[in-house]
């Protein structure tokens, strides 16, 4: 379960022989741009007259999308796009498995796709606002868990709300989940090279997010902290109690605290992250490259873990029990069995 799997290890091989070949050259964004709008927009017509034609033979549309499902009912689904790269990762694979389970076609919006598309090949197909504007939309809101009703929401233009950012919605499609979140080639590639540049011999890479930021001003406020330095020393001795030959990949959002306080005494961390909020997904693709995860707070490093799919540990028990983050968040939900907690320092917490 914890295993990469074959395919990914073959992947990697081929990109350790094609990462000799020297700095990647990528097209001007806006040909990138053109060409995307392009095919889906050719995309999404194609499929538009196809659900026309459904309704005249009285079949199910043949979509050219991957997953051999049969959409039982004309319609559009879609959900609410929110935040920034963890929680649009989870919004869109709570769409794609909740939409699945309901036998209806999912949508995504531009922005969605914004966010997503220059990163992974994802496939569900873009509905523009144009169209999405005429829709008669009924707002469904998701909790952060699977719940057994919603194998049975009804209506055909359902639009999804929340931050279902949980395995219990797609852990049974696992492997169409990391399919959708497969890394473009140039992206993997880039990683990839970084990867072996700070290897002497074959590592084990386990990336490190430490999420700062506006956490350090909102945790306190929600009745919880954020890693301790004391968290982060035992999650690596951690791994160099389990592994040979780490290396800590550390990204965060504040990589000067981290310059700080993650003892580096060992010579094994590498301050790989760039910090740069708006553009994270160099970052994200860093991280899922590594073989293992060491994550702190936020769906981003939990997505990061989620699709590296090594061993994990986790910041556990960081808020106090009469805390609001415990109405919308359940910890069994969240990191899967298997993965390792270490628990939060709440001393500061309790000081006032
Ligand atoms: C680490 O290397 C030693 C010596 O090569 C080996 O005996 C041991 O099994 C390795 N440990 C792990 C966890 O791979
Ligand atoms: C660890 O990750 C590196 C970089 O992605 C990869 O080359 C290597 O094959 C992985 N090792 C294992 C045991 O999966
Ligand atoms: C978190 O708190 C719960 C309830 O007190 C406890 O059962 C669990 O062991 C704690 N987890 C860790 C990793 O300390």
């Amino acid at each position: 379960m914890y295993c990469r799997r074959v395919d990914d290890l073959e992947n990697s091989r081929v990109a350790k022989q094609q990462d000799m070949s020297g700095p990647l050259t990528s097209f001007p964004a806006s040909v990138y741009c053109f060409l995307l709008i392009f095919v889906i927009s050719t995309v999404f017509h194609f499929q538009l007259r196809l659900s026309k034609l459904s309704i005249v033979c009285e079949e199910p549309p043949l979509l050219e999308t991957p997953a051999p499902t049969n959409f039982h009912h004309d319609g559009f689904w879609t959900v609410l796009s929110q935040g920034r790269l963890g929680n649009q990762i989870g919004q869109y694979a709570g769409l794609y498995a909740l939409a699945k389970l309901n036998r209806y076609q999912a949508y995504i919006s531009p922005q969605m796709h914004n966010f997503l598309a220059p990163l992974f090949r994802i496939t569900l197909p873009v509905l523009p606002d144009s169209v999405a504007k005429n829709i008669p939309w009924q707002n469904y809101h998701v909790h952060n868990w699977m719940s057994e009703e919603y194998r049975h929401i009804h209506g055909a233009y359902v639009r999804l709300m929340g931050y279902p950012n949980s395995w219990t919605f797609h852990h049974h499609i696992i492997d169409e989940i990391r399919r959708e979140f497969t890394l473009h080639d140039h992206v993997r590639k880039e990683a990839q090279a970084y990867l072996h540049r700070i290897q002497k011999s074959p590592a084990t890479f386990v990336g490190v997010h430490v999420r700062r930021g506006d956490y350090v001003r909102i945790m306190p406020q929600r009745k919880g902290v954020l890693a301790h330095k004391g968290y982060l020393d035992q999650a690596m001795n951690w791994f160099r109690a389990h592994y040979n030959n780490t290396i800590f990949v550390v990204t965060s959002n504040g990589m000067s605290w981290c310059r700080k306080n993650i003892d580096n005494t060992k010579g094994d961390v590498i301050f790989a992250g760039d910090g740069v909020e708006s553009t994270p997904g160099k970052d994200f693709a860093l991280l899922i490259q590594c073989n293992h995860t060491i994550m702190t707070i936020g769906s981003f490093g939990l997505w990061a873990a989620y699709l590296t799919g090594g061993m994990t540990v986790y910041l556990a028990n960081y808020t106090l029990p009469d805390s609001p983050v415990l109405y919308y968040f359940k910890p069994e939900a969240t990191f899967l069995p298997g993965w390792v907690g270490f628990p939060a320092d709440l001393s500061p917490l309790l000081k006032h």
